[in-house]
């Protein structure tokens, strides 16, 4: 199969991440999580492109980007994951598999964070081990994308 392409997709505030709420998110920035996550990918003969916008529609336009461009992403839509219809549907558009991911867990939050819209086309779903979360949806991605499940 080759390298594989995984494009990283986030979400609304999580250019604030290290800054942000840190018992809820830790004190990483997105730029070590990436730094990390490309490391992981070279063991894995993959590459990770990250992208990360506040606007819904920015990110609209990135995943259907993605069609014969990336052969699978991770995901973490911040708070459109637990609202935005229009993300997947280009998800479902352009047929790319992807894991779900959140920093925290979650279940065990509000009410209104359980609802996540994009799981039920995601290969699967990591929430609540923190910046790891990321390197564990790329393995567990990569697992599935070659088959070995
Ligand atoms: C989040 C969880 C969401 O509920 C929240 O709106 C975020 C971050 C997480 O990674 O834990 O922005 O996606």
């Amino acid at each position: 199969m080759g390298t594989l392409r995984v494009a990283v997709i986030n979400g609304p505030n999580l250019n604030m991440l290290g800054i942000r709420e840190p018992a809820i998110y830790g004190s990483e920035t997105l730029a070590q999580i990436e730094a990390n996550l490309k490391s992981v990918a070279a063991e894995l003969d993959a590459t990770v492109d990250f992208f990360q916008s506040n606007s819904e529609g920015d990110l609209v336009t990135q995943v259907q980007k993605l069609r014969g461009a990336a052969d699978g992403a991770l995901v973490n839509a911040g708070a459109y994951a637990h609202s935005s219809l229009a993300l997947r549907d280009a998800f479902a558009a352009v047929s790319v598999p992807f894991v779900e991911v959140h920093l925290s867990n979650v279940h065990a939050r509000e009410p209104e964070r359980h609802r996540l819209v994009l799981a039920g086309a995601a290969i699967g779903v990591v929430c609540g081990l923190g910046s790891y979360g990321y390197e564990a949806a790329l393995r567990g991605l990569v697992r599935n994308l070659r088959a070995v499940k």
